[in-house]
């Protein structure tokens, strides 16, 4: 056996090389197949960013456009999908949904289960991408208690996610453009981020040959916890609780760098980012812009900006190089569109859908790939005799 070093959090680890997605921690850089963030952010859509990240190369007009009439054409699901949606309990919460709904799609789609096939293989990847945002939406309307709003096929991929999430049959409903914009950047900025903690789960579940839905599904429920996707609900709810409490961000600064109180300043820090994250900076330009465009003030935007301010002045945060990270601004964006704290993760799912996928991918197509499979070094008693029941 060989000698096993130790890497808590895999702090230190290259578990695969990647063709996807660069970061430069140091220098706050992220780039998609090579293109900046920011230049995606500006002038990409999302179903063309997702098609980047997936293909390796960005669509020419026509494969553009046949791979966002196939979204469309697939997003309506089984309508015994309903049914188990239905099911859930009123108080789920909408990850949970979202998780086991992606798994039972591969009892809808039972060849999806057949990696081997290449035409297999796209087909169920446009069917992930097609159903994930009527399902997040389904999910949603089944927390409400409202009728469930099926896709319409003349909307852009934003715009049918806004319009299923928001929309009631009592009053009209007309998608607003900001919006949706809006929504579809950050998708984009979520869209990959390397070996991320739900990204390496997808690895490595796939590595065992595991089905793609069964294999994003895992994704998901990794993305759920506080300390990856399900920080942006962390943020907010921390928000809101300074809020109720007189807007004292110095005292909750304070309660962040107490060891004891366990309490983190969600929404900072990044294992990679020792610099600032440059998504973070774009969320925070267009949150002023979307706030502004859609006459909406927000008591919690100027909370956070003062946490920002008094956090990155402080000694504790400066030399541990804490910055906000992309969760600390995104929930004041999703509040803006009309989104509760409770779908924020949701979202984060949605946007990452093309990240998993692409990941799930490559490492299928890596020649002498082996399953993952990490060492340990074991801590336990050293051999002991079995005691039987009646001598304990
Ligand atoms: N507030 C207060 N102290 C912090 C924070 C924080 N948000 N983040 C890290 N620290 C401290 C930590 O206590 C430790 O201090 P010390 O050296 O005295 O023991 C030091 O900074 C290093 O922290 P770490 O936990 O070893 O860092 P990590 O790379 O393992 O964790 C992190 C990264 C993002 C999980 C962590 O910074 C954190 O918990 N942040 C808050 C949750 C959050 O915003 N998560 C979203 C991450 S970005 C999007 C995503 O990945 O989904």
């Amino acid at each position: 056996m060989g000698l096993v070093t130790l890497d808590p959090g895999y702090g230190n680890t290259g578990s695969t090389t990647s063709k996807i997605t660069f970061i430069d921690g140091e220098k706050g850089i992220l780039r998609y197949r090579g293109i900046p963030i920011e230049e995606l952010a500006e002038k990409s859509s999302f179903p063309e960013t997702a098609y980047l990240l997936i293909n390796g190369h960005l669509p020419t007009h026509t494969e553009l456009d046949d791979f966002a009439s196939e979204l469309s054409n697939q997003a309506m699901i089984h309508e015994d999908m309903k049914r188990i949606i239905d099911a859930c309990p009123a108080t789920v919460h909408p990850m949970a949904i979202l998780g086991s709904m992606c798994l039972a799609l591969s009892s809808f789609y039972p060849n999806s289960i057949n990696i081997n096939n290449k035409e297999e293989i796209d087909h169920t990847i446009t069917l992930i991408l097609a159903k994930m945002p009527t399902i997040a939406a389904f999910c949603y309307k089944k927390l409400l208690g409202q009728p469930y709003v099926y896709p319409n096929s003349r909307l852009s991929y934003a715009e049918n996610l806004l319009q299923m999430m928001l929309a009631r049959p009592s009053e009209p409903f007309v998608v607003d453009p900001d919006a949706a914009r809006a929504l579809d950047l950050m998708l984009i900025l979520h869209a990959d981020h390397e070996q991320n903690c739900s990204t390496s789960t997808v690895r490595l579940v796939g590595s065992a040959e595991t089905n793609l839905f069964a294999t994003i599904a895992s994704g998901i429920c990794a993305l759920w916890g506080p300390l990856h996707g399900g920080a942006n609900e962390a943020v907010v709810k921390m928000l809101q609780r300074i809020h109720e409490e007189g807007g004292d961000v110095e005292k909750y600064v304070a309660k962040a760098k107490d060891k004891s109180s366990n309490v983190r300043l969600m929404g900072f820090g990044h294992r990679v980012y020792k610099n600032f994250d440059p998504r973070a900076r774009i969320i925070k330009a267009s949150c002023d812009r979307v706030l502004s465009k859609m006459k909406k003030g927000d008591a919690l935007l100027d909370i956070a900006k003062r946490l920002e301010e008094v956090a990155l002045a402080d000694e504790y945060f400066v030399e541990r190089r804490l910055y906000p990270n992309v969760d600390f601004y995104s929930g004041v964006i999703y509040r803006a569109l009309g989104i509760p704290t409770n779908m924020f993760t949701v979202m984060f799912a949605m946007g990452r859908l093309p990240g998993w996928i692409a990941h799930w991918k490559e490492m299928l197509e890596t020649p002498g790939r082996r399953i993952g499979r990490p060492r340990q070094i074991y801590t336990g008693p050293a051999k002991r005799r079995y005691l039987p029941v009646s001598e304990r």
